[in-house]
């Protein structure tokens, strides 16, 4: 009788676990195809839930297209291929980065993808290049991934100058890994342009697809412009040995007022950055990381010296100038608060990212009307540096961890959000559509570090998973 009671007890206490554990389970998992649309429950930031306009039918994003009509300026093909031996796992016209895209600033471009061999489909996103939200790139999200033996036109207008890079947004996580990216500048080839593309394929770190140090032949006076793109999953130091340099541009927006330092420059996941250094006689070193990588410009074979433990720091560089707007006359109000849980997601047991203390896919969905000024706190308690990249837009940092930028404003596409700091940044909503809000480090992106801002009055046509095999992350 004793003994009977105990193992009901007992059973007792079993099922007392396992019942909310397997409510937790099963409410964790993701329906096999959803729309994006319907993600999370929607956070209007404080403002006006169906935005400022009266409510009428939704329009679809598929309709925020570029320019349809018109001869491009700028026309490639670019050619997705998976690769067998190399490098890299992934080329786009053979080689991985993909070609570099040139477009003047105002040029019509379009760019034409083919999958040739790619098993997963494929997609090209314009990182940074604030397009029309259907030319986006996203798989389920703008469009579907384009299967092997298919195509796919995007078609947009080039306009602010600045150094950008393109990368597949199917199965992102592997693909960019892979090496289905390359870098698009807009701005006309100067004679001091150097390109710097840093991507770590299988462990190895490269610049321009070459791993240890390069030579670069510039004259001695020459005033060179560091295109740097950090293509990998962590933040890098880079910077130039041997000279001075300024910062003249970050994530494709020019720097007001640069002085110039000899410090190293801390490049988010994702992020660029324009350096520029007038060569001297004995030539300078662009590093990444550390010599081991490292582009020698200059005349003769100059020095490689190690990166200056300090860093610049954006938040006081260069010189105030007007945003643009006044963030003090915000119509939204968000949080992003990136934290880390025991939990399933879709099934899977693990120490999962949180948003605001939600779970993908129950995350908030930011909801914002065309118009808006948007202010934005990110802050992460989750033990992980998180490089935040918000899609469509530009944002201005206001403050890190409460004090204020007084530098030149500090507009960004990718700000690493280290742990147990906090950026406030504000930007104005002036490009309709559904946008990816996630992070760059693309693994944590693939984990669930992911969510969307979208615009009152759309709606996407377009599905996660299901018969397209979309999976954007
Ligand atoms: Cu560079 Cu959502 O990506
Ligand atoms: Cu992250």
């Amino acid at each position: 009788m004793r003994k009977r009671r105990g193992r009901l007890v007992a059973l007792g206490i079993v099922m007392a676990v396992l019942i909310p554990l397997g409510y937790l389970w099963a409410t964790s998992l993701v329906p096999g195809t959803y729309n994006p649309a319907d993600m999370g429950y929607a956070d209007y930031g404080g403002g006006v839930a169906g935005g400022h306009e009266h409510h009428h039918q939704a329009a679809s994003i598929a309709e925020l297209t570029g320019p349809k009509t018109g001869t491009p300026d700028v026309a490639v093909t670019l050619v997705a291929r998976k690769e067998k031996k190399g490098l890299a796992g992934y080329t786009l016209n053979g080689s991985s980065p993909g070609p570099l895209i040139r477009a003047e600033s105002g040029a019509l471009v379009q760019v034409t993808l083919v999958n040739e061999s790619v098993p997963d489909g494929a997609t090209l996103h314009w990182h940074g290049i604030d397009v029309p939200n259907a030319e986006d790139g996203v798989a389920g999200v703008t469009q579907d991934a384009v299967p092997i033996g298919g195509r796919h036109v995007y078609r947009f207008r080039a306009e602010d100058a600045g150094t950008y890079w393109y990368h597949s947004h199917q199965v992102s996580s592997d693909q960019v890994k892979g090496g289905l990216f390359g870098p698009i500048v807009i701005a006309p080839k100067a004679p001091g342009e150097v390109l710097a593309t840093i991507h770590t394929y299988d462990g190895k770190r490269t610049i321009n697809g070459q791993m240890g140090s390069q030579r670069v032949e510039l004259p001695a006076g020459t005033t060179a412009r560091l295109r740097v793109i950090n293509t990998d999953n962590a933040i890098l130091r880079v910077g130039v040995t041997g000279a001075a340099y300024k910062v003249v541009a970050v994530d494709g927006r020019e720097v007001k007022g640069p002085t110039p330092v000899t410090k190293a420059y801390a490049l988010a996941a994702g992020g660029r950055v324009d350096l520029e250094a007038v060569v001297p006689a004995g030539g300078m070193s662009l590093v990444a990381g550390t010599s081991a990588l490292s582009l020698k410009i200059g005349p003769g074979d100059g020095p490689v010296g190690e990166l200056p433990a300090e860093t610049v720091d954006l938040l006081s560089y260069g010189k105030r100038a007007p945003l643009g707007f006044d963030p003090a006359k915000a119509d939204r109000r968000f949080e992003y608060r990136i934290g880390r849980r025991i939990g399933f997601l879709d099934g899977v047991p693990g120490l999962w990212w949180t948003i605001n203390g939600h779970k993908f896919p129950d995350v908030p969905m930011y909801m914002v009307a065309e118009g808006d000024i948007v202010r934005m706190t990110i802050s992460n308690t989750s033990g992980q540096s998180h490089p935040m990249h918000l899609h469509g837009h530009h944002a201005v940092v206001l403050t890190r961890n409460g004090t204020p930028s007084t530098g030149s404003p500090w507009w960004t596409d990718t700000v690493e959000v280290g742990n147990n700091e906090t950026y406030e940044i504000a930007f104005r909503a002036d490009n309709p559509g559904l946008w990816m809000d996630h992070c760059h480090n693309l693994p944590h992106a693939s984990e669930g570090l992911m969510t969307h801002l979208m615009y009152a009055g759309y709606t996407t046509p377009y599905q996660i998973g299901g018969t397209t095999h979309n999976e954007p992350e």
